[in-house]
């Protein structure tokens, strides 16, 4: 089978199309022939050897796949050959088949495209553990949410007003406050690109106040991280709930008096780990995603599609700040 490899630590340009061996089910396991997977931060630290998973090279990036059960082993009775599943796959999934846990697939609902199935589990599932089981985010609460475009922003957007919230998207350009009008938020702000001196940092924190009204905002979710930190740190409110996601402008360091003056707390977030400590929860949480969607309150947004040759491109984009929602990579037509 064809395979998208990092074989040396180094950016997207580094990654070729190789030949693996096809992948066997071992008992309990199931191979499914991939159709669709889409792109994450974590693929752009991965090749680099930046992310917190190293795994063993030559290996695929691409931590999320849509696609059909190919066979199934020893001891698998819930899933048949040419089932339509999707799955979170940490790296690996930009290859033509993979072995994974049986237990790892979700069902791709009817009607829904692969794409769309590969953009859901990462994004929403990330994002709904944090606004709840992080950031008690509750009705009528008010939400700052951070690189409001991006693939967790959107689901930020879309989820807090699932949940009741008064959502306000902060975005570097005036096509992402577009998409982000598009996707429900209530108000957007368009910032300043990084880095800031320290009366750049003052405006950008009163351009975070202004929009949030009085009182502060309940919760900020923070995907982007670096000097955009303190500013909205700085825009919380009492008793508020900062949700540490992610770092693709850097890691920050924030002035703990802030959280003193504001009560308030600075919450990290790690779905993965989530996840694999109280799968329960995580599938409780993944069963209110699959209803949300029917409902049409939350929807993957797939913006572009690459051929699987140009994997590397799609995670190139990402890198530079140009993704808007989902970039997926089709390995396979279906
Ligand atoms: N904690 C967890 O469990 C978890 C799970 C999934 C993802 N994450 C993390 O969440 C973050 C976002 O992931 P994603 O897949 O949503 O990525 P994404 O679609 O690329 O979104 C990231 C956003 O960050 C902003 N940004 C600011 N400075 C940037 C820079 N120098 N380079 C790139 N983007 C920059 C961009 O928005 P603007 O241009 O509008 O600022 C961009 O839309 C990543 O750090 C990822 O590792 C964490």
């Amino acid at each position: 089978m064809r395979a998208l490899l990092s074989k040396a630590p180094g950016g997207p340009e580094t990654l070729t199309i190789d030949t693996l061996p096809d992948p066997v089910a071992a008992p309990g396991q199931v191979v499914v022939a991939v159709k669709a997977c889409s792109i994450n931060y974590p693929d752009v630290l991965i090749i680099e050897d930046k992310y917190q998973l190293k795994p063993p090279r030559p290996f695929a990036p691409g931590s999320e796949i849509a696609g059909v059960v190919e066979s199934v082993g020893a001891g698998v009775t819930e899933w048949t050959a040419g089932d339509r599943v999707i799955a979170t796959t940490g790296s690996g999934g930009l290859v033509e088949k993979i072995a994974l846990p049986a237990t790892s697939l979700f069902a791709l609902p009817d009607g829904r495209s692969f794409a769309e199935g590969a953009s859901l589990l990462l994004t929403y599932g990330t994002t709904i553990h944090a606004l709840l089981d992080r950031g008690h985010l509750a009705e009528g609460q008010s939400m700052l949410v951070l690189g409001a475009a991006g693939g967790v922003g959107l689901a930020a957007i879309e989820l807090g007003k699932a949940f009741g919230a008064w959502v306000v998207a902060a975005v570097s350009s005036d096509e992402k406050a577009q998409a982000a009008r598009d996707a429900g938020a209530d108000e957007t702000i368009v910032y300043a690109r990084a880095p800031f001196d320290k009366d750049q940092s003052k405006a950008l924190a009163e351009q975070f106040k202004a929009a949030g009204g009085m009182g502060g905002y309940d919760v900020i979710y923070d995907p982007v991280g670096g000097d955009y930190a303190e500013p909205a740190l700085r825009s919380i409110g009492w008793e508020g709930r900062y949700l540490v996601v992610g770092f693709p402008a850097g890691i920050p360091k924030l002035p703990l008096n802030l959280t003193l003056l504001k009560s308030c707390d600075v919450c990290g977030v790690f779905w993965g780990a989530f996840a694999a400590r109280d799968p329960q929860a995580n599938r409780a949480h993944i069963d209110r995603l699959f209803r949300l969607w029917k409902d049409g309150k939350i929807m993957p947004r797939v913006t572009e599609t690459f051929a699987f040759e140009d994997g590397g491109k799609a995670i190139a984009k990402m890198a530079a700040r140009g993704a808007i929602g989902k970039l997926v990579v089709t390995v396979a037509e279906g």
